[in-house]
């Protein structure tokens, strides 16, 4: 039976310019980079100049993804811009990048699921895709969470950096199996009722001002191993396969000590693993469509490889995802 797929035809990322280091950090911190590399495999991090928006680096992002795909922007049907951090309350940043990467047609909108946005935004178009309603959509995660960071707390500034990632889906048909190429599978969750453990204390609604990440950090990293393993098994199970055909797993870049419990609850090889928080530090639901462009450009992912996604956030959200390139 043919089936609809959402094939990736094309990655990019975009890391602004100004590298700040862990020793950096710490001339202002009580921190230090062997603190902060021993409890969270982060370096350095990109932090955004001042005028520089997420829509710029969604927009950087996007350009890399269609050149990599060879998709001229007014092919595009769909633009999803996964953001927690969008530079304005509305209208979307989804559609500040449509018109400035010079699309008329279609349509654009954001996707909110902090870490999981990616994950969550991946999931939406792959549905527009398999009900026949969009062919092509380019999907963008992309934040400036310096913006929104307490620079005083060193339990969360030292732990998140700016960026922004894209990958360009096309439909293409399938058999139907999972020897198909595309996305397989994927699966969401959320459970509201742990939302103070990771939030930001501010909004429009509430306090009328952005507000500063809070986050609960040793519960989030002992709920983010669970659930993660769990969400991992059960989206291999929904496309058919198992952990030992995954050939890369691209996780949210969190910590990088959650990356390695997750790749151990699934016997997964750390070599297998795909690592950018050293570089990147968190950058929310950027960090997975950085590291899938890192890892395609490079030739690490190659074409029938099975490649593995997940990721959790503040909600809490989490979910995964599983593609065959
Ligand atoms: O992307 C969304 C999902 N987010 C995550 O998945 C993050 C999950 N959480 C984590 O990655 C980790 O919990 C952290 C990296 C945030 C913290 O690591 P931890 O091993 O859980 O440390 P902790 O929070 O239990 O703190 C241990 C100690 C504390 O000192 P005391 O109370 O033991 O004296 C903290 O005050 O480390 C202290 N500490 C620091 N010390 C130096 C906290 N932050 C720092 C710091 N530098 N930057």
């Amino acid at each position: 039976m043919s089936v609809r797929r959402s094939r990736v035809v094309g990655c990019g990322g975009y890391l602004p310019q100004r590298v700040v280091t862990n020793d950096e950090l710490a001339e202002k911190l009580d921190t230090s980079d062997s603190w902060i590399v021993a409890r969270t495999g982060i370096r350095e991090r990109r932090i955004a100049a001042d005028g520089e928006y997420t829509s710029d680096l969604a927009r950087e992002a996007g350009v890399a993804a269609l050149e990599s795909a060879g998709v001229s922007a007014n092919d595009v049907d769909l633009i999803i811009v996964a953001t927690s951090t969008p530079d304005q309350t509305f209208p979307s940043t989804a559609t500040k990048v449509q018109a400035e990467l010079g699309v008329t047609r279609g349509a654009a909108f954001d996707i909110q699921a902090v870490c999981a946005g990616f994950v969550f935004a991946l999931s939406v178009a792959d549905n527009f895709i398999r009900t026949e309603s969009a062919d092509r959509i380019l999907v963008i995660g992309a934040e400036t969470f310096s913006r929104i960071l307490d620079w005083e707390d060193r339990s969360t500034s030292v732990l998140f950096g700016d960026g922004a990632g894209a990958v360009m889906l096309c439909a293409e048909n399938g058999a139907g199996t999972p020897k198909d190429h595309g996305i397989l599978a994927t699966c969401l969750h959320s459970d509201g009722r742990l939302r103070d453990l990771l939030y930001v204390d501010g909004g429009v609604s509430t306090t009328q001002t952005a507000g500063h990440l809070r986050m609960v950090g040793r519960e989030v990293f002992r709920h983010a191993v669970v659930r993660l393993s769990e969400v991992v098994g059960e989206v291999l199970r929904a496309a058919e396969l198992d952990a030992g055909d995954v050939d890369w797993l691209v996780p949210h870049q969190a910590n990088k000590r959650i990356l390695d419990a997750t790749a151990r609850r699934i016997q997964l090889p750390l070599e297998k693993v795909i690592v950018t928080i050293d570089r990147h530090a968190n950058t929310s639901a950027a960090s997975i469509p950085l590291a899938l462009a890192e890892a395609a450009n490079d030739g690490r992912l190659k074409p029938d490889h099975v490649v593995l996604v997940e990721a959790m956030g503040g909600g809490f959200v989490w979910g995964a995802g599983v593609i065959r390139w």
